[in-house]
């Protein structure tokens, strides 16, 4: 068997791969936009492990600026339990979809804010701040700046109205919030004023920093057509004025990191969040994560190393703060810059982008609670996936046809026939040869990996599972050519069966390795099977061993259903049954409000209907201070705000005498969901969570949770 091993390459040049993916804002529950571009770099990063490299993988939450803290306000909540709540939530999707993440931090760290303290204070010492004294809006009744995006008024160019502080949705001008006709605060209604304040920039302009940029970008850290958009940006040599100075600088109230010597102001969150990514891997070097993945050297020492590889994914939203503000930041504070900046498209749903709203929406949680398999989503993302910046539609019939095609009908077929071949017929155990006849295909295998490797590196998934799917074609092509269900039949070929499925079987082991970092759960269950390692492309050449036992074949992988489909799209509702008589919810008892003395008398259906029942998961429960009765909880009932991105709600509940919080966290119940919000002294609370009790006195009280496979969101009726 000719294959080249590449043992040799990796133990010469073995990397230090220091990634990052995006920071989310921490203002909800993570998007399939968010899970495509994890899942992207968890390709990629899984890819480099079994090259042997070193990965070490960060994430964090973007916890800062201002939209965060007008949510955390409307919650009845401090920004910083509200950013702990949303945090609380990460490790499911993370886990669920086997994203290998080394470590998971905050922006709102003590790591981060030293480092940005210190960027700030290295970039003022070298010239590249600048203090400016600037006019803006600000909101009298709040007692605060305004970001633009909280100013509405009518527009200066076409007269629309009610639109926005920066540009105009119907005609499509781009202006200053100060022009804006009639302006007014989208936070207390009131006409904003005029309102000087000093700010701080970041010298952008500098011909310094232009220089350093042309250069930067042009050295191999992006795409071609990312390259193209950062030489637009950046304008023709000469033209040195074309980059702004930007201002880095908020004024307090702001939930951010404080600015040293300069009271009152804070850190735009956009200069704190990508130094996130470097708190992040301080972090994990601190608490000992580094060493246990191999690294020995010191946090700073590996920053700075000229080895060490800094490459960031993001998708093409926030390209302009990763090619521009990031590496000029890290240049003139005198760290070392990225090394690349892999940028990727969005994720759509029919051309519509999935982030906007559950009704249109593939939600990553539900898709896991509808028991579909996380290396269905991943092997069709994947397939998708190419380097350049393009987007995708996720079609349903593509992704049913893929998953049922490609791995169910074309790689663990493979295995299924020839493992119960070699249970029933063989006692567990491999031939002691391969068949000949099988030899070429096999070799067609081997031969691909190289190709398929640098595929990989790439980036170009697609073409990679691809040319893995012709390989399988290839293999059912010769099983199809051996009928071992033939051979089957005629014990003088007992001989020649046993060889057929055993190729089919190192067959399958090689397909397996080589989507392994597509697929990670089915291709360790596969490394059961075959009681093979699955750990390192250079398996490829450790073929299976001549008599070797082989586990008894337990299922690997179903086929999509299209209901399945159709329940992760809230196609088909809710199975639920018209309430008769049997089956009427058992359900309506408010919380210590209404007990059947005060029961109010019949209603009609419609009196019911009034009431907007939901399923809520409970994301997070804490005591309330100062109150004996109320646990304060956080539920995600899958809504979305203006912005389409994620909201919880706060509801305060009296059920603390029989409920400790941790218990509750992570479990569904019921939610009023259209009870007015009520102003409570501890907060606004906005629905109420069903309960039973005997009497309002008594502490014996039942949380009503629905049976499994309720989803939040979901209505009751
Ligand atoms: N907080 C900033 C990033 C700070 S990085 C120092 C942010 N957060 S985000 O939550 O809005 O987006 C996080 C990542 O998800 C970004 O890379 C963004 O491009 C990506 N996506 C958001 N929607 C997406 C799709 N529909 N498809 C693919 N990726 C998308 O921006
Ligand atoms: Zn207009």
């Amino acid at each position: 068997m000719s294959f080249i091993s590449s043992d040799f390459r990796t133990l010469l040049m073995s990397r230090h791969l220091f990634v990052t993916t995006a920071l989310p804002y921490a203002n909800g529950p993570l998007h399939i936009g968010h899970m495509m571009e994890y899942i992207q770099a968890d390709i990629w990063v899984r890819f480099m492990r079994m090259q042997g490299h070193r990965v070490h993988w960060m994430g964090a939450d973007d916890a800062h600026g201002a939209p965060i803290m007008i949510a955390a306000e409307k919650a009845g909540q401090t920004p910083e339990a509200f950013v702990r709540a949303v945090a609380a939530t990460r490790s499911r999707y993370l886990q669920g979809f086997s994203i290998s993440i080394d470590h998971w931090h905050s922006t709102d760290s003590p790591e981060n804010t030293a480092l940005a303290q210190d960027i700030y204070r290295k970039l003022k010492a070298a010239g590249f701040i600048a203090a400016r004294t600037i006019e803006q809006f600000y909101d009298p009744v709040k007692g605060m700046f305004l970001p633009d995006r909280y100013i509405k008024g009518t527009c200066p160019k076409c007269g629309a109205e009610d639109q926005y502080g920066d540009s105009c949705e119907a005609c499509g001008a781009v202006y200053a919030p100060t022009e804006l006709v009639r302006p007014r605060s989208t936070l207390s209604g009131a006409a904003p004023e005029l309102r000087q304040s000093e700010h701080f920039f970041f010298r952008l302009s500098d011909p310094q920093c232009v220089a350093f940029l042309r250069e930067w970008t042009a050295s191999g850290a992006l795409q071609p057509e990312v390259l193209a958009k950062a030489q637009e940006w950046l304008g023709k040599e000469g033209e040195s004025d074309r980059l702004a100075d930007w201002d880095i600088s908020r004024d307090a109230p702001y939930f951010g990191i404080p600015i040293p010597d300069a009271p009152g102001k804070f850190f735009y969150v956009w200069l704190d969040a990508p130094i996130g990514y470097l708190a992040s891997l301080k972090a994990y070097f601190d608490g000992g994560k580094a060493r246990a993945n191999g690294e020995d050297r010191s946090f700073e020492a590996f920053l700075a190393a000229p080895d060490t590889e800094q490459i960031h994914f993001i998708g093409k939203d926030i390209v302009y703060f990763h090619v521009l503000f990031w590496p000029a930041m890290l240049r003139f504070s005198g760290y070392k810059v990225p090394n690349r900046v892999n940028v990727h498209g969005f994720i759509q749903l029919r051309g519509e982008k999935m982030s906007k709203s559950r009704g249109t929406g593939l939600d990553p949680l539900r898709y896991l609670e509808l028991g579909m398999h996380p290396d269905w989503l991943r092997y069709y993302i994947a397939a998708k996936l190419n380097a350049n910046v393009e987007d995708f539609d996720f079609i349903p019939e593509d992704f049913i046809a893929r998953v049922n095609a490609d791995l169910v009908g074309k790689f663990v077929n493979l295995a299924s026939r020839a493992a119960g071949f070699v249970a029933k017929r063989f006692e567990g155990r491999l031939a002691e040869r391969f068949d000949l006849a099988g030899e070429a295909m096999l070799g067609q295998i081997a031969a691909a990996a190289d190709e398929i490797a640098a595929l990989y590196e790439a980036r170009e998934f697609g073409k990679a599972v691809r040319r893995i799917m012709e390989l399988a074609d290839a293999a059912n092509q010769y099983v199809d050519q051996r009928a071992p269900w033939v051979l089957a039949k005629d014990p003088a070929r007992a001989r020649e069966l046993h060889e057929v499925v055993t190729t089919s079987l190192e067959a399958f082991r090689r397909l397996a390795l080589l989507l392994a970092p597509v697929m990670p759960t089915v291709t360790r269950e596969a490394g059961r099977l075959l009681d093979a390692q699955m750990d390192a492309w250079s398996r490829l050449t450790d073929a299976l061993p001549p008599g070797h036992a082989i586990a008894p074949y337990s299922h690997l992988l179903s086929r999509v259903e299209e209901r399945q489909i159709d329940a992760l799209f809230g196609i088909a509702a809710a199975p639920a049954a018209p309430p008769t008589a049997q089956s009427a919810p058992k359900t309506t008892a408010p919380a210590k409000a209404m007990s059947d003395d005060r029961s109010p008398g019949t209603i009609t259906i419609d009196d019911f209907a009034k009431v907007d029942l939901r399923i809520a998961r409970i994301v997070a429960a804490e005591r309330v201070e100062g109150s004996t009765k109320l646990l304060k909880l956080t539920l995600d009932l899958a809504e979305t705000n203006d912005e389409g991105k994620p909201r919880l709600r706060t509801v305060f509940s009296g059920i603390q005498s029989a409920y400790a919080p941790e218990a509750l966290v992570g479990q569904l119940t019921v939610v009023v969901a259209n009870l007015a919000p009520r102003k409570m002294k501890f907060g606004v609370s906005e629905g109420m969570v069903l309960a039973a009790s005997e009497t309002s006195e008594d502490n014996r009280i039942y949380l009503l949770s629905p049976d499994e496979g309720a989803l939040p969101g979901m209505k009751i009726s």
